[in-house]
């Protein structure tokens, strides 16, 4: 077994609220192995966006880390120090966000911002250039060449999207996260960028921890899925297991909901009755089983443990 890229264990981040303590992130555990794909996908509000930021340590202030660990290449990156932890984010780990814009400087040209990211380098500006473009070229933009005098502002938000890729992609980050890359564009546009973004991790050889919550493009391309509902992992296996033979009643439901595949992308998010739990509140128990049709007596007095070899549910009525 080779060592995992990125390995999660029994993370636990809350926030302060008004209301209280909101537990956004319980006991969660996850793994991603060199080169693979793996997606995180649930419903609005189960922690995806919490459970990355907390991996590359921009948290809002009222957060904390509750308890667990996450390793990345053996390196345990809670006990990093912020100087440390900047270092990696520029080049361990990159990021692509919802908003390219996020990570585009809009006062910069492309050209410009492009070879500020490469300022380890010793190569020349022009061999920088070059290689700019050569990214700019393989994430699917006409004339990079002239792409890379404009500003952000010059471009269509795919193309910023193909900019922010290419950037990420730059440093050869042994991990590329990515939070809702696509959810901004038009189906076609999403189509394409995730095409291009397959192929090129297949030639860059990274690992690619990809949120969603897009089961259609969760499924064109992830090897490995994590499926969350209110903060907690309650399903994981490959792709294809989890998609033909879910274990999990909400992953079952999920998929039930789903709008359609990837070539009908509506963007609405799946519609499963009931509501998430209050997560300042908890229940006892399942966290699922409000909204479960097949809940028995141990779901309401005991929290299930994610089980399995490959494939594992958190589900007293899976492991029965
Ligand atoms: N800074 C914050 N303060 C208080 N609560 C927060 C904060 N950020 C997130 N939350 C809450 O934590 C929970 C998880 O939110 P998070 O943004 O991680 O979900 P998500 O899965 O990324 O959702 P989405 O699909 O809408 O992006 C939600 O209940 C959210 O309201
Ligand atoms: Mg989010």
């Amino acid at each position: 077994m080779t060592s995992p890229v990125l390995d999660v264990r029994r993370l636990s981040v809350s926030y302060q609220t008004g209301r209280g303590t909101l537990r956004a992130l319980r006991n969660v555990n996850m793994t991603v192995q060199p080169g693979r794909i793996v997606g995180i996908v649930g419903e609005s509000g189960c922690g995806k966006s919490t459970l990355i930021s907390t991996i590359i340590r921009l948290l809002a202030p009222n957060a904390r880390i509750d308890g667990g660990s996450i390793e990345f290449m053996g390196r345990d990156l809670l006990s990093l120090e912020s100087e440390a932890m900047r270092a990696l984010r520029g080049d361990g780990i990159s990021m692509v966000f919802q908003d390219p814009m996020t990570s585009l400087n809009p006062v910069m040209t492309i050209g410009r911002q492009m070879t500020d990211i490469q300022h380890r380098d010793n190569r020349s500006r022009a061999d920088k250039l070059a290689r700019a473009a050569r990214l700019l070229e393989r994430v699917g933009i006409a004339d990079p060449a002239e792409q890379l005098k404009r500003y952000p502002h010059h471009l269509s938000g795919g193309m910023r999207q193909r900019v922010a890729i290419a950037m990420a992609l730059m440093t050869e980050p042994a991990l590329l996260i990515a939070d809702e890359p696509t959810t901004a564009l038009d189906a076609t546009l999403e189509v394409q960028i995730i095409h291009r973004l397959r192929q090129l991790q297949q030639d860059f050889g990274c690992a690619v921890l990809f949120i969603s919550h897009h089961l259609g493009v969760i499924a064109e391309l992830c090897d490995e899925v994590v499926v969350m509902y209110a903060g907690e992992v309650v399903e994981t296996g490959s792709t294809r297991e989890v998609f033909l033979a879910p274990r999990h009643p909400y992953t079952r439901k999920l998929l039930e909901c789903d709008p359609g595949r990837i070539e009908e992308s509506t963007r609405h998010l799946p519609v499963i009755a009931g509501k998430l739990p209050d997560l300042v509140d908890l229940p006892k128990g399942c966290v699922f089983r409000s909204r479960c049709d097949e809940s028995i007596d141990i779901c309401a007095r005991k929290p299930p443990e994610l089980e399995g070899d490959d494939h594992c549910a958190a589900c007293h009525v899976v492991g029965q």
